[in-house]
């Protein structure tokens, strides 16, 4: 069985994120599922003095190994003011001060989505820019909009953005299944 993380990008409750991570994790064949909640892992805001009077804080570590017990991770990215938001922003600052690169060189799905038109678009090219200089290996990428509009408990309604994602998904699929 292949292990799969699914993680929103968010620290809201009802995230559409988390639930759009899971629902494609739960798309891949082979696999099994561990739904990441970012609220587990609360972290205090990183600072470079409080590094080095506390070193590195345990639950940076455990999500770290999360990463490195995983064959794939599906991420699924939030965007607040046309960036990642902090809770996301703020784990990666920590879990980049350990040793070796934060993504671990696994193959990652990488997905956005929001309430409005772009999906997320702006965090999604931060993330296409940035994370492969963090030892991402993204194999696809898609980026959802409107989300409360395109997105019902049996998937994707919109056909042609259901087509795009779907094949975005049998390409993650298939880097993770080499
Ligand atoms: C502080 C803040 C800033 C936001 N900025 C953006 C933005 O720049 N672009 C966008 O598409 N949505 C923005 N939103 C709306 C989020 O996309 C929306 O809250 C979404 O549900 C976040 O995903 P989540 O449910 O996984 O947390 C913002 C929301 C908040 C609270």
């Amino acid at each position: 069985m292949l292990k799969i993380l699914a993680i929103g990008a968010s620290n809201s409750k009802e995230s559409i994120n988390k639930k759009f991570a899971g629902y494609t994790a739960n798309l891949i064949e082979n696999a099994e599922v561990t739904i990441v909640d970012l609220n587990d892992y609360p972290l205090p805001i990183y600072g470079i003095d409080l590094e080095q009077e506390k070193g590195i804080p345990e639950n940076a570590r455990k999500f770290s190994e999360q990463i490195k017990n995983a064959d794939g991770i599906i991420l699924s990215l939030a965007e607040h003011n046309s960036n990642f938001s902090s809770v996301f922003k703020n784990l990666t600052d920590w879990i980049s001060r350990m040793e070796g690169k934060t993504w671990q060189e696994k193959t990652i799905f990488l997905l956005s989505t929001s309430p409005g038109g772009r999906g997320g678009a702006s965090a999604m090219q931060i993330a296409l820019g940035s994370f492969p200089y963090a030892g991402a290996q993204i194999s696809s990428h898609f980026s959802l909009p409107k989300f409360y509009e395109n997105f019902t408990d049996s998937g994707i309604s919109d056909s042609e953005l259901n087509s795009k994602y779907l094949e975005a998904v049998a390409t993650f699929q298939k880097s993770i299944s080499k």
